[in-house]
């Protein structure tokens, strides 16, 4: 079978067979098939896309070209949770020692940020001594436990997906659905959990800008995931402003620490509440929503989640004192205060370029190889909906410099002040 008559047959819309994307995923993670008939591949499947069988077999194929991780030594349901990435989306951090508080087993590998979106890994990275890299036996071990590991992935999880995702990056082909769906999943299977509950965000700083690319996008995800048997469904988020109150890596785990002594903003609160519920669900703990909301908050109020929280942090080298003394992990040497420059009701807050001002301060990365500075970032002391008063604080700029003229320009031209404005509803739909 040759490339190009595979490629040829993808841009005249037909529906590949199995043997074709075999041959293709095979071809590209081996290096016989070159990145330019991986690139023509890419870009007429960004156009024609893939029909569900295909979706499914595309991932199953990406799958397939590295290894699974066996977490039948652990008991139970195991369940995972995975975004498909925001700005200040902090939301693993809470969420993972809930639902371990709950006895049910969460083995996490995580991803890092890239642009302006930030990954768990980075934000635990704030932590000193904290370490994502674990081997397979220290993870399964780890989760027996405590019934709790946040990782970066082990191994030789789906090497298709990783040579794959690098050219998108300089293709322009990043923002498709099959292609996205057939990378979160070919890793969600390879790691081995039973369930699987799916945050994917729409708005501004997403992958996804409208609500109906999200529904399409959690529809393939979780179809392709039951079709291997795993108990999977997906919650449709707003990501059109940033959530929570801080950006950046020691500002989000002190707020996920807030959150844990339930002192958290309601938006994140909220968010963190919905997908633990559906995930005790499916996890056979709780037979309603409800009560998976109740059991949820009983262990934030009786200190059971921070708890968990502290034995994953010390379980993998971590400074468990940092749950107490913020100032251990690293700080930024200034505090610059924006102030509104007129009164108004927030009316918007560009979550994409809020977060690229994260990354402009240093908190995040342009680049694969760039280092991340952990103490910087942006805390919002308003979000949509709420009143301002003129030069009431509007965001504090923690930075290492003390020139921030750019950061402050993009602050200002991305946060509009206006009539008074409904709050944007957060979660906009559940996908089973
Ligand atoms: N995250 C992934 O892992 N893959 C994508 O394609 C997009 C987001």
């Amino acid at each position: 079978m040759r490339m190009v008559d595979i490629i040829e047959r993808k841009r005249n819309g037909a529906e590949l067979t199995k043997e074709e994307l075999h041959t293709f995923i095979e071809g590209y993670t081996k290096g016989e098939i070159p990145d330019y008939q991986a690139s023509a591949f890419l870009m007429a499947t960004y156009f024609n896309g893939m029909t569900a069988k295909e979706q499914a077999t595309f991932a199953l194929e990406m799958l397939h070209s590295g290894d699974e991780v066996d977490l039948s030594l652990i008991p139970g349901i195991k369940v995972d949770k995975h975004s498909t990435g925001g700005v200040g989306d902090k939301t693993s951090i809470p969420l993972a020692p809930m639902i371990a508080a709950l006895d049910i087993p969460i083995p996490m590998i995580s991803g890092r940020g890239l642009g302006h979106t930030g990954g768990t890994l980075d934000k635990l990275e704030a932590i000193p001594g904290f370490k994502v890299e674990l081997s397979e036996a220290e993870f399964i071990q780890q989760v027996k436990d405590i019934n709790l590991a946040i990782i970066s992935a082990t191994g030789n999880i789906a090497p298709a997906d990783k040579k794959l995702y690098a050219l998108r990056d300089v293709t322009a082909t990043v923002d498709s659905i099959p292609l996205i769906a057939g990378s979160i999943m070919s890793k969600k299977i390879a790691s081995g959990t039973d369930a699987l509950v799916l945050d994917v965000k729409t708005g501004s700083g997403a992958f996804m800008k409208t609500q109906e690319k999200a529904k399409a996008l959690a529809q393939a995800m979780v179809e392709i995931g039951k079709n291997v048997g795993m108990r999977c469904m997906a919650v449709i988020s707003d990501m059109n402003q940033p959530l929570g109150n801080t950006i950046g890596n020691t500002l989000e785990i002190e707020e996920s620490i807030e959150i844990l002594k339930g002192n958290g903003p309601k938006d994140i609160t909220d968010l963190v509440l919905t997908l633990g519920s559906q995930m005790v669900v499916l996890a056979g703990k709780a037979e309603t929503l409800e009560q998976a909301r109740e059991m949820l908050i009983e262990v934030l109020v009786n200190g059971k989640a921070l708890e968990k929280f502290g034995d994953m942090i010390e379980a993998q080298g971590g400074d468990r004192n940092i749950i107490d003394d913020y100032s251990l992990m690293p700080q930024a040497k200034y505090q610059i205060t924006i102030k509104a420059p007129k009164a108004g009701y927030i009316s918007k807050m560009t979550a994409d370029e809020l977060g690229v001002a994260s990354m402009l301060l240093g908190g995040g990365r342009q680049s694969k190889e760039d280092t991340i500075n952990y103490a910087v970032g942006l805390r919002l002391h308003k979000k949509v909906g709420d009143r301002v008063e003129k030069d009431e604080e509007l965001v504090t700029v923690y930075s290492d410099q003390k020139d921030i003229e750019q950061v402050e320009k993009l602050i200002l031209d991305n946060i509009e002040i206006g009539e008074k404005t409904n709050a944007v509803p957060l979660i906009h739909e559940i996908i089973k």
